[in-house]
């Protein structure tokens, strides 16, 4: 049988191109989303990854249609946008519970069978802004640095049982995440020019982005790879480049360069 992989967030954006794509390349694919999703070329499962017990249950579900889990791509993910001071706890409990709570239970699901295959890859979708803080994104900037710091962990904890984990961070990528944001919007707001400058450029550069499509051609190249490293970016040249002077500089000039760039 071909290789199984479960993708999270297959009904758009880097998700559903990635899932199209892998199915296109002969693989066994099953998606999830917690909409219903009718439609797609590969296989869909209903999984609100908020939910430990739809995780489970859809996890089980593979199992028993296909018998194993040869890849997990945890891609599912919210963004924010706002000054972290106006964010609403409600949000910021969404955004963990989503893109750092439902990656480690979904990890939790599936590590035990692979640990019994004796091999396994799980790639976490990540972010540049897993690597440095931007302006107005303190929420979604924190929740991938956990991810970055949970995937470094991992990859030693597994690795004696043949499992490969790494994350793959995108700069901007051409999908619907703008439209599903969830935005602070408070009257008569102390951040508000400059958030509304910020939060254009951030917008216009993801409409700007790489196509999905590049993100869905990197990862079937880590799946295809027999040894994976830890990191992996994809995006842009200059986004690339930011995150190798967030290396290089001084904070304060990365910083302020980070400020002219999105006109704090
Ligand atoms: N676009 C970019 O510029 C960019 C850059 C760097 C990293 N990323 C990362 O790439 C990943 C995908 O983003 P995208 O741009 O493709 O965004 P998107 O078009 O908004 O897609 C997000 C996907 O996540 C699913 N999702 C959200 N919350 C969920 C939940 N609680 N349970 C299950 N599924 C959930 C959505 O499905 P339903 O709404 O149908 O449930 C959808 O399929 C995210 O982790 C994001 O942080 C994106």
């Amino acid at each position: 049988m071909s290789q199984v992989i479960l993708i999270t967030g297959a009904s758009s954006g880097i998700g559903q191109a990635t899932a199209t794509y892998l199915h296109q390349q002969g693989f066994t694919v099953y998606g999830t989303s917690r909409r219903k999703i009718d439609g797609m070329p590969f296989r869909m499962i209903q999984m609100d990854i908020t939910d430990d017990a739809a995780i489970a249950k859809g996890v089980q579900e593979i199992i028993e249609q296909a018998g194993k889990i040869d890849v997990l791509v945890n891609n599912a993910g919210l963004g924010t946008a706002g000054a972290l001071e106006e964010t609403p706890l409600a949000d910021i409990r969404n955004v963990f519970d989503t893109n750092v709570l439902g990656v480690v239970k979904l990890i939790q699901e599936v590590l035990p069978v692979m640990r019994q295959q004796k091999s396994g890859k799980i790639i976490n979708i990540s972010s540049i802004g897993g690597m440095m803080g931007l302006p107005y994104r303190a929420t979604y900037c924190s929740s991938k640095f956990a991810i970055e710091g949970l995937t470094e962990a991992l990859r030693m904890e597994v690795a004696n049982f043949g499992i490969q984990v790494c994350s793959l961070l995108p700069g901007d990528v051409n999908t619907a995440i703008n439209d599903h944001r969830l935005t602070v919007d408070k009257n008569d707001s102390v951040y508000q020019d400059s958030f509304e400058r910020t939060h254009q450029i951030m917008n216009d550069d993801v409409v700007q982005g790489i196509p999905p499509e590049a993100v869905a051609r990197k990862v079937f190249r880590l799946v295809k790879k027999k040894k994976i490293g830890g990191k992996y970016l994809v995006g842009k040249p200059l986004q690339k480049l930011t995150v190798f002077l967030k290396r290089r500089l001084p904070n304060s000039i990365f910083e302020w360069i980070i400020k002219v760039y999105y006109k704090v």
